[in-house]
């Protein structure tokens, strides 16, 4: 379906658009042209990679796949409207085309975590990139011990894809935490930031932890994990650098001696830690 060894887009058509919150949205995509024809299993991307997208006149911005690689015949993008490309985003509709290519970058090497707990931390559309692990984990529930979801976002109009966090709270031994930065109208759930509900997972600290978030947030939850016992081995992030090419060539991406397009965006804090840079 993808073919990454291309620097050249291919064109995408939007099959269909849920609107997640007031600035993000899910977009279905297909390759222009693909037929039903694919009957491997899954799809040839991996949980954690991602596509530079285009938007005719607007430019390229990195997008993680969302979707799982179980999902065959389309793949998802969670978008949230943060300037140009991500911008023009929110005015397309079910039928316009883009430009896709891709997918790039390293993924979160689950297979490493096949019968261990699991614990995955987002903040905000930070849970997009995970959404993707964890509906390929939850598909693959016996090959996994405990799952928790910890999740936190600014505020209730900030959640996205609330509908599945109560679906995956239904799930047998997985474990969904909600909350709110702050107290508000018509919330009876958990306030705070995400941090706070790292004790709900004190028991599995000899399991993986994947987090994913805005720098701030990716911060203060690295220091409570290890003050609780987490190994810095065990703790798996995706790291979010400007980026142009996506391949490794233009170095805007940068980060000590590596390349966050080729050699990320997925790091264990361990990789980070001998890079030397603060996260
Ligand atoms: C691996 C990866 C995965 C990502 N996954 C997602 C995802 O799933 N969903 C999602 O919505 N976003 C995702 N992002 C973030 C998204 O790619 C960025 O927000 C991107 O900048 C959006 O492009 P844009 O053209 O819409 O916005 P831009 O016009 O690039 O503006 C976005 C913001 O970045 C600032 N900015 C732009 N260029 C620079 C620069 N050179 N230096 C400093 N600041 C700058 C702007 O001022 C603005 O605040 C991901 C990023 C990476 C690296
Ligand atoms: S984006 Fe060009 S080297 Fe990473």
């Amino acid at each position: 379906m993808f073919n990454s060894r291309t620097y050249i887009p291919r064109a995408t058509i939007i099959q269909d658009i849920e609107d997640l919150t007031y600035d993000t949205r899910l977009f279905r995509l297909k390759f222009k042209g693909l037929g039903d024809c694919d009957n491997s299993s899954e799809s040839d991307y991996e949980p954690g990679q991602f596509v530079q997208v285009s938007v005719l006149g607007m430019g390229e911005a990195p997008i993680s796949i969302c979707s799982s690689p179980k999902d065959k015949g389309f793949f998802e993008l969670c978008v949230r409207n943060t300037g140009g490309v991500t911008g023009a985003m929110q005015k397309l509709e079910k039928g316009d085309e883009i430009g896709v290519r891709g997918p790039y970058g390293n993924n979160f090497a689950i297979e490493k975590a096949t019968g261990r707990d699991c614990a995955f931390i987002a903040g905000g559309i930070g849970l997009a990139p995970l959404r993707s692990v964890i509906k390929y984990v939850t598909a693959k529930r016996a090959d996994y011990g405990k799952l928790a979801i910890l999740y936190g976002a600014r505020t209730k109009e900030d959640i996205v894809f609330a509908d599945e966090l109560s679906q995956w709270a239904q799930i047998e031994s997985v474990e969904v935490h909600l909350t709110i930065d702050e107290p508000q109208e018509a919330w009876t759930g958990r306030t705070g930031v995400v941090t706070t509900l790292i004790g709900e997972i004190s028991d599995m600290s000899e399991g993986k932890c994947f987090v994913c978030g805005p720098p701030i947030m990716i911060h203060f939850t690295i220091k409570e994990l290890l003050d609780a016992g987490w190994t810095e081995e065990n703790i798996i992030m995706t790291l979010e650098r400007h980026m142009k090419c996506g391949v490794g060539k233009c170095g805007h991406c940068y980060i000590g001696d590596k390349y966050v397009c080729t050699d990320g965006p997925v790091f264990t804090y361990s990789q980070i830690n001998a890079l030397e840079v603060e996260v």
